[in-house]
């Protein structure tokens, strides 16, 4: 027979053992959920390519807020769906647009919730796209003002973080300056600094339609064949004074996240988006697969690869979940 001393196996037992040795745990302490505000009020309506996530009024905002922190999630992020848009997308900025209002009411009724601003045009655009044109080229410095607009406004009504999504040189180092200026010298910026130009955004367009009219965002998203590029992008936020760093897609671009989390000190988040929880959605309701351990197991899978910060459609049902375990 064969002489066999080395046996792996022995740490995998028990549950017991294998909680023992367990690598990385998933809590709902890693988790931002995103919420979509809309005009009215007393709307919650389902968005149809995201099962189980609603277009919500800024009042029925407020309760999914004091759900998601009585589950022990610290932190929502807000996006928006304005009244109006027009040419440079002002409605990002005004302080009555749903996401304004909707941080307002969520840090009166739950304060201690962290609450994320996402800071882009597109979906207040009339064009769709993330930045001012020029004809039809997406032009970079006119648009940094802009952004610095939203960010300050959103600041001003009361978020703790604001999040730049729109891939624009130099935004960063733009924000840091309009808050500082303004006095937020504590308000962060979670930078989407490694930001793809991806096909797993469709189900958010949809949901939040900030499509844009013509043409895509591969003049200002980066090319998904691109991994020493990142590393470009996430120096550069860095030194503009970014202090959290975003990977995005989250499940396509691993690789990248682990690259990351080994050059850079800095907090990494990672954005589970719109198309990945579709996907799992679609094939979770055809009964091909168990969603909830696809669900864990995915979540894991980025904190392995090195995130500490997980924004996630999924985190109601993987707090409950979590919970239950
Ligand atoms: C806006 C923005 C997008 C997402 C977050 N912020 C879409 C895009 O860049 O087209 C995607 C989120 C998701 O797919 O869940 N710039
Ligand atoms: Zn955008």
């Amino acid at each position: 027979m064969f002489d066999l001393k080395l046996r792996p196996r022995r740490m995998r037992i028990s549950e017991e053992i294998r909680s023992m040795v367990r690598e990385t745990t998933l809590s709902p302490k890693d988790f931002v959920y995103p919420i979509f505000v809309v005009p009215g009020e007393n709307i919650s309506e389902e968005i149809p390519s995201m099962p189980g996530c609603n277009h919500l009024s800024v009042d029925r905002a407020v309760e999914v807020a004091k759900e998601v922190f009585s589950l022990g999630i610290p932190s929502i992020e807000v996006f928006g769906l304005p009244e109006y848009k027009d040419e440079i997308g002002s409605s990002a900025w005004d302080m009555t647009s749903p996401v304004q209002r909707a941080i307002t009411a969520i840090k009166k009724a739950v304060p201690e919730l962290v609450i994320i601003g996402d800071v882009c045009l597109c979906q207040y655009t009339s064009h769709g796209h993330c930045g001012k044109l020029k004809d039809h080229y997406v032009d970079n410095d006119t648009t940094l003002p802009l952004l610095q607009n939203v960010a300050v406004s959103q600041a001003e009504a009361g978020a703790d973080i604001v999040a730049p999504s729109d891939m624009m040189d130099g935004r960063v180092a733009a924000i840091r300056e309009a808050l500082d200026d303004r006095g937020f010298i504590n308000v962060s910026i979670m930078s989407y600094a490694v930001k793809y130009a991806s096909g797993y955004y469709g189900p958010f367009r949809d949901a939040a339609d900030s499509a844009p009219q013509f043409g895509d965002r591969k003049q200002y998203q980066m090319d998904p064949a691109n991994s020493r590029e990142a590393m470009k992008e996430v120096d550069l936020d860095i030194a503009e004074g970014a202090d959290i760093i975003m990977v995005k897609p989250a499940l396509a671009y691993l690789d990248i996240v682990r690259r990351v989390r080994e050059r850079i000190d800095y907090p990494i988040a990672v954005y589970n988006v719109s198309g990945e929880y579709a996907m799992v959605k679609a094939a979770a309701q055809n009964g091909w697969i168990d969603e909830k351990r696809i669900v864990l197991e995915t979540l894991t899978s980025m904190k392995r690869a090195g995130a500490d910060i997980i924004i996630t459609y999924h985190a109601i049902d993987a707090a409950k979940w979590l919970a239950r375990q």
